[in-house]
């Protein structure tokens, strides 16, 4: 029964399709405005703890960007990604510095989209969420909801 119960959890805990990725109701305002303005304000649970801490430690040389804050609304932010993180068993490895684009969940739900379209004009980059998902600032992320027509199911 106990077993049961702890395997009910973990399904529970992990859905296998997630499309529903809502920024937190408690996601303070200093996220949209600090990490949402050069790219999607990602939703926290798309990585896991250590790899936030990680991004978060280093903002001053971040993917050729400087997006250093100052250190009380970093250490804010990163209680935030940290407390709302996803579990690094499920994420996988997100490479060094981390991505989501690189994690081994992130490859595995986009493995059916052919290489072309990572570069298409259109997209630019794997990072650029919201080109193909029309609804990402909301949270939405269904394979229905798609804003390349070729990739539209
Ligand atoms: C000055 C612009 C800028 C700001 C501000 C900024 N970023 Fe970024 N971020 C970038 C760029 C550029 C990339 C690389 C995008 C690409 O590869 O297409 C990036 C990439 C990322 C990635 C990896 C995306 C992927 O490929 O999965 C994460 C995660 C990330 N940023 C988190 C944050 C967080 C958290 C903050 C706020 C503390 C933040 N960013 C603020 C410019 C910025
Ligand atoms: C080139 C277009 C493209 C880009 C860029 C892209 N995605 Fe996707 N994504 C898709 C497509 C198409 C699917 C549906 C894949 C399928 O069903 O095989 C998908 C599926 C997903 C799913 C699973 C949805 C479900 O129904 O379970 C999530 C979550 C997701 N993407 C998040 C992201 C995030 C976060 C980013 C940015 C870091 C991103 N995607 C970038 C095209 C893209």
């Amino acid at each position: 029964m106990k077993a049961i119960f702890s395997l009910l959890t973990m399904l529970l805990a992990l859905p296998a399709h997630a499309d529903r990725l809502p920024l937190p109701a408690d996601t303070p305002p200093a996220y949209r405005a600090e990490c949402g303005s050069c790219h999607l304000a990602y939703p926290p649970v798309l990585l896991g703890a250590y790899d936030w801490r990680q991004l978060m430690d280093k903002l001053d040389s971040h993917f050729g960007s400087d997006a250093a804050v100052n250190p009380e609304i970093g250490e804010k932010l990163t209680a935030f990604l940290v407390a709302n993180a996803g579990n690094a068993n499920r994420t996988g490895a997100a490479g060094n510095p981390p991505r989501i684009s690189q994690t081994t969940h992130f490859l595995k739900e986009h493995r059916k989209i052919p290489a072309r379209f990572w570069t298409d004009t259109r997209v630019r980059s794997a990072a650029n969420c919201e080109a193909c998902h029309t609804n990402a600032a909301s949270g939405r992320f269904s394979e229905h909801d798609i804003a390349i027509a070729e990739l539209r199911r």
